[in-house]
């Protein structure tokens, strides 16, 4: 009899991971508590907001670019609604998709929350109906919400989170963002660019925190350029809404005075938490961590042996990416096969105009683990691809370190970074040098010529073109 694994939650690491299973002969259920298959990443996530942040841009391009490349297209209009129903159509896309690789991969689908009985056991409550599942082993993957504390009086009207920011029926004129992370800088670009006054405001004194400095300044240049405001380094007090508008109270840490600020909406992006509710983990006895979040060991195991959890629910950047390979690795392992996974090198991304993103190491953690390094930089200005498509914000960074020249992280901020960084990522998973990034022939003209400038750069100052 082949082994019965039960997955809960059908996010990018459950999904993912049910589709391993089954390929290695496993007889796989999988339980959602929504209809829509997916999870946050397709349905309120990854794809919903890349699909705004690709029509916004193209509005943005017509409006201040084509006029440069010599295209008259008159006055150019967005369709607000249409934007949303396209994105709409892209989910449904996505998640029909889903719905065929579980048919495909003969994965049983229940409708329904799951709760443990016990740790073989465990209840799914339907619309209608209350099944009870055996499984030999079970893989939680039950993701994240957002995080917002009650003073910020969050309504889901004009006061929202990122899930509401992306299904707005009215356009919203004027809008403030708390939070400088991801959420708030990728969502504040669609709005800045479609001509919404945007306001991002942010407890620390810089934006994108845990990121690389240099490459976040330069993305904050851009940023204030298609009409961002942002106020760092202050405290948001309170939220509140009346009537049409609401009202944002923020203290100023230098002096303690009180400051007021009023839009159409505003959107709270100051972070996420693990999502267990209604999992009933004290049924088998599995207590959270102090950020909430299901304590596993290097292999994904909890305490209670059988049962794995995965993603956005344990530690760890919480990015769809580094849930499906966690969903990978523990199939595998599940099967007795010896999975290996690299937390060191899951990039990230930032998917603003430019876009920035990362792998490795920052220079803040290797000056705090005191590890001697040297860098290697290299504008997009200097490269001929960039000059054509008018895409010269920017630059790629790379650090190697002093000794052995091997790279230990690589940061960019520029046009198609998002795609860029993948070249980083492989030759570091190799342990590649900057010497041996900077001997690959890259293809001329392209973008990735930057990241083999700034290695040459970072091995004795041998960039060509600057
Ligand atoms: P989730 O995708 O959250 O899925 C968990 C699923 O479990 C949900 O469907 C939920 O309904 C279900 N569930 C929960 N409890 C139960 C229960 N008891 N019973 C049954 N079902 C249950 N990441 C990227 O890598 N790139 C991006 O560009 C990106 N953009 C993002 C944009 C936004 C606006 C947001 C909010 C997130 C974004 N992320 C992005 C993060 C990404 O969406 C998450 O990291 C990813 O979805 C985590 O996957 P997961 O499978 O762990 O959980
Ligand atoms: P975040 O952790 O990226 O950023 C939150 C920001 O809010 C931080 O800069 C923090 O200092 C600030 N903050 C916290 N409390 C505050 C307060 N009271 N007042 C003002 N500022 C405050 O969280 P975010 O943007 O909500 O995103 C959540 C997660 O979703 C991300 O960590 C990321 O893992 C994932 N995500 C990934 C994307 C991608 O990969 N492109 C896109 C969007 C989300």
């Amino acid at each position: 009899m082949s082994m019965k694994v039960v997955i809960i939650g059908a996010g990018p690491g459950g999904y993912v991971s049910a589709i391993r299973c089954a390929q290695l002969g496993m007889q796989v259920t999988i339980i959602e508590k929504y209809k829509s298959l997916g999870g946050t990443c397709l349905n309120v996530g990854c794809i919903p907001s890349k699909a705004l942040l690709d029509s916004s841009e193209h509005y943005h391009q017509a409006i201040h670019q084509f006029a440069s490349h010599g295209i008259e297209v008159g006055k150019a209009k967005f369709d607000f609604a249409k934007m949303i129903s396209r994105k709409e159509d892209v989910i449904m896309q996505n998640t029909k998709g889903i719905e065929y690789l579980m048919k495909k991969n003969k994965i049983e689908v229940i409708n329904g929350l799951a709760s443990f009985i016990s740790d073989h056991k465990i209840k799914v409550s339907g619309n209608t109906s209350v099944t009870e599942i055996d499984f030999d082993y079970c893989v939680i993957a039950t993701g994240s919400k957002p995080n917002i504390p009650p003073s910020f009086n969050y309504n889901k009207d004009r006061i929202i989170s990122s899930t509401e920011a992306l299904s707005l029926t009215e356009f919203p004129k004027e809008l403030i963002i708390v939070g400088a992370g991801v959420i708030g800088l990728e969502l504040g670009s669609v709005y800045a660019r479609l001509g919404a006054k945007v306001t991002v405001i942010e407890y620390l004194d810089r934006i994108l925190p845990g990121m690389d400095l240099d490459c976040a300044k330069e993305l904050q240049k851009t940023l204030k350029g298609i009409g961002i405001e942002f106020i760092l380094g202050q405290s948001v007090q309170s939220v509140i809404q009346n009537k049409k508008r609401i009202q944002l109270v923020y203290k100023d840490k230098s002096n303690d005075s009180d400051h007021q600020l009023e839009a159409d909406y505003c959107l709270v992006a100051i972070g996420r938490k693990a999502y267990t509710d209604g999992l009933e983990l004290n049924q088998i006895d599995l207590q959270l961590d102090e950020k909430g979040r299901i304590p596993v060991n290097e292999n994904c195991q909890t305490k209670v042996k059988n049962i794995f959890a995965i993603g956005d629910v344990i530690h760890g950047p919480m990015l769809a990416h580094k849930a499906e390979e966690e969903g990978v690795f523990v199939a595998e392992y599940l099967s007795g096969q010896k999975p290996k996974l690299n937390h060191n090198l899951i990039p990230g991304v930032v998917y603003t105009w430019p876009e920035m993103a990362s792998v490795g190491m920052t220079e803040e953690s290797l000056k705090e683990k005191n590890i001697k390094y040297k860098i290697g930089k290299f504008p997009f200005k200097a490269l001929g691809r960039a000059r054509a498509s008018m895409d010269m914000d920017g630059f790629v960074k790379i650090l190697a370190d002093a000794d052995s020249d091997e790279i230990l992280g690589v940061h960019i901020v520029g046009a198609r970074a998002a795609d860029l960084i993948m070249e980083a990522a492989a030759l570091m998973e190799f342990k590649s040098t900057a010497e041996d990034m900077s001997r690959i022939c890259h293809p001329h003209p392209t973008f990735s010529e930057g990241l083999k400038e700034a290695a040459l750069d970072a091995t004795g100052k041998r960039a060509i073109h600057m």
